[in-house]
């Protein structure tokens, strides 16, 4: 098949329900709307059998919003609490309010990210500003430790956990316009590696997704998806765009047992557009 092809290959359909996930509870941070990525994963971890409580950030609206997103996905009387993922008192509060109310802590997910968009340009890299370089990296990577380090009692006394990121190949490769978040994504799967080695003895997997692209208040903040959406089933080996189920997909596995031998890994789940070269 040539590289401009106009064949698309058809994404794979929601699995049927299982009860792969029965018993296993966790948390999720980072459903903003019925769009982001972490809807899609709390979709699939359920429809598998997990229970998923969530956090979302502080203010009325925002509760609002996360709540019917969830609620759209079926799942009634969540767990949910507000948090800044900046604050280490929000994040302690989170933790300990979960531990209070829940026996069991199988699996965290992080889904969230954070940078000054006016950064987030071509040819706006080198100006990037001390605070929004480390504002940065402090919510879209330094976060990850800090939640896997809250979480760690509760998954140990589980008897283990997984914990996830969500990554982007901008960790990798110069995407135009990714600038500061990339260098974040690289700090966030370098920390998952780190998280991974120290976590382990206590039976806690630490892994990263690096998704394709998928339209979302935060990759609308980067900028260029729409170009990005359309270039994807041109070049990428299934000649289509990613499902957001896919990722979900992915979690799945990750969260399972299936995958208790996995750890330290960044997944590409984004129709294998990071196999190509230019
Ligand atoms: N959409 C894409 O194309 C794409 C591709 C690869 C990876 N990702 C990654 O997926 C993750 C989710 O992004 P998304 O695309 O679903 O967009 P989204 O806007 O739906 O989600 C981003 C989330 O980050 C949260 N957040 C931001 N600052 C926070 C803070 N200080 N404390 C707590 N939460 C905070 C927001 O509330 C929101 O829920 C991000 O890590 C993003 O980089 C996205």
């Amino acid at each position: 098949m040539s590289a401009t092809s106009e064949i698309e290959t058809k994404p794979v359909t929601q699995a049927p329900k299982t009860d792969l996930l029965a018993g296993k509870t966790g948390l999720i941070f980072g459903v903003a709307n019925d769009r982001s990525y972490a809807t899609h994963i709390a979709e699939s971890l359920a429809h598998h059998g997990a229970r998923c409580a969530f956090t979302h950030l502080p203010g009325d609206k925002n509760e609002r919003r996360t709540r019917k997103a969830v609620e759209k996905l079926g799942i009634e009387g969540a767990w949910m609490r507000p948090c800044d993922a900046s604050s280490d008192e929000e994040l302690d509060r989170v933790f300990d309010e979960y531990a209070g109310e829940h026996d069991r802590l199988d699996f965290v997910i992080h889904s969230i990210a954070f940078a000054d968009r006016e950064w987030l340009a071509p040819g706006k890299f080198t100006e990037t500003p001390r605070q929004a370089y480390l504002g940065a990296i402090d919510i879209s990577a330094y976060t990850f430790a800090a939640m896997a380090n809250r979480a760690r009692p509760l998954m140990e006394k589980s008897g283990g956990g997984s914990i996830l990121a969500m990554s982007y190949y901008g960790a990798e490769k110069v995407v135009p316009g990714y600038n500061v978040m990339g260098v974040a994504k690289a700090a966030l799967e370098c920390t998952g590696r780190y998280l991974a080695s120290e976590l382990g003895e206590g039976g806690i997997r630490v892994n990263t997704i690096s998704g394709g692209p998928l339209r979302t208040l935060a990759s609308s903040a980067v900028g260029g998806i729409d170009s990005m959406l359309e270039e994807m089933p041109k070049h990428a080996p299934l000649r289509r765009n990613i499902e957001g189920s896919e990722v979900g997909g992915t979690a799945v596995f990750l969260v399972s047992d299936l995958s208790s031998g996995v750890t330290g890994e960044n997944i590409f789940v984004d129709a294998g557009i990071n196999i190509i070269g230019a």
